[in-house]
């Protein structure tokens, strides 16, 4: 076609006049500072992918009809760089963040792109503010490429105009005081996500829905909504994270890792995927399954009264892993066991520590994208 595609090669750098300072760790709360620069790419559908720009740090002016305004044509990622001991910049599966950009960006009709070209301008962007980037394990920069459209005009139609753009925060470890394990919801007045719908999508439409019940359980003293569905109450997610459980077969001992399977309601998590793999290769057959499988709260309520229950905690970007110590559903308490005077189990604490040797370049693998 006679489009554009996007093309690294072709990006522009105009540097901040008014650095500023990185904030020392300690003092780093999530997503709440940002770097100097950002990376931005406007596209039309006349001409493709327009001149790709770095520029400093600023706020964005767009008409406010624009589609993204109006009927959320919206999505993001989230990623993280991490520096390693030798000073190098690491990005975590950033190739599976490009991905499932790129088809959360085909699903509601916004324009795909070559993901290793935007990734190879992420890349310049890191490098041009490398200072904020922590090198303390636990810190990290986390990098946010969002895609909106930005046609204006109220008609709700494919947008003819959109914009990728980039922006970074420099991060520590999500709990403060190493991990603090949360307790749930049991949520089933409230759905998440649905079959047929766009809960597989990282589009933020998704998010705002999830904040009232989150309101609710937080108002009865629960920190997060373990999310159910159908009449089943199977298990789905827990606050924006994928959810695990570790199950004990009475009999043989042999311990079972479930985790909701990718039906089309399930966000399909790059720390999800990574533990599967990891537990995959690294458990012992003989003593453990890793099943992607449906999972209902009576399951798990079951196995908790009988002592089957073995550990709980979710998944994401931003904490990796984040262990769970009780669930409330319909006036019944499930209390997840944890290590003796710990907030975790011991799967969460092995995923957590093969996770950042991985993450940090300690143990070198394909997973970690040197730039
Ligand atoms: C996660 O990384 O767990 C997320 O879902 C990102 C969150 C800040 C929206």
């Amino acid at each position: 076609s006679q489009l554009a595609g996007l093309d690294a090669s072709k990006l522009t750098i105009t540097k901040t006049t008014t650095p500023k300072e990185r904030l020392p760790n300690e003092q780093l709360v999530f997503g709440k500072t940002f770097t100097d620069h950002m990376l931005i790419i406007d596209w039309d559908a006349e001409k493709g992918w327009l001149t790709p720009q770095i520029k400093p740090y600023g706020p964005l002016v767009m008409d406010p009809s624009a589609c993204v305004f109006h009927y959320a044509f919206e999505l993001f990622e989230g990623l993280k760089a991490y520096k390693d001991a030798e000073g190098k910049v690491r990005m975590f599966r950033p190739d599976m963040n490009m991905a499932r950009m790129n088809k959360s960006a085909a699903r509601i009709c916004l324009p795909t792109f070559d993901s290793e070209e935007l990734l190879k301008m992420i890349g310049e962007l890191l490098k041009l503010d490398n200072k904020f980037i922590p090198d303390e394990r636990g810190y990290s920069l986390y990098i946010r490429p969002t895609m909106i459209g930005t046609d204006p005009g109220l008609g709700v139609h494919t947008p003819s105009k959109a914009q990728i753009f980039v922006i970074c925060s420099p991060v520590g470890p999500y709990y403060k005081t190493g991990f603090k394990a949360v307790s749930l919801e049991a949520t089933d007045y409230a759905v998440r996500a649905w079959p047929g719908g766009v809960g597989d999508k990282k589009l933020g439409a998704n998010y705002a829905p999830c904040i009232k019940p989150q309101l609710e359980a937080a108002a009865r003293g629960f920190q997060q909504n373990l999310w159910l569905f159908g009449p089943e109450k199977n298990i789905t997610e827990v606050g924006t994270m994928n959810f695990f459980a570790v199950f004990k077969d009475a009999v043989t001992g042999k311990k079972e890792l479930v985790t909701a399977p990718l039906d089309g309601t399930i966000l399909e998590g790059i720390t999800r995927d990574s533990i599967l793999s990891l537990c995959r290769e690294r458990l012992s057959k003989d003593e453990w399954t890793i099943s992607e499988r449906y999972c209902s709260i009576d399951e798990v309520k079951e196995a908790a009264d009988k002592g089957l229950l073995v550990e709980a905690f979710g998944s994401g970007t931003a904490a990796v892993v984040s262990p769970v110590k009780s669930i409330g559903y319909h006036n019944q308490n499930i209390e997840v066991p944890l290590l003796p005077g710990e907030q975790f189990g011991p799967l969460t604490k092995q995923i957590a520590d093969w996770i950042a040797e991985l993450q940090y370049g300690i143990v070198e693998s394909d997973w970690s994208r040197v730039i």
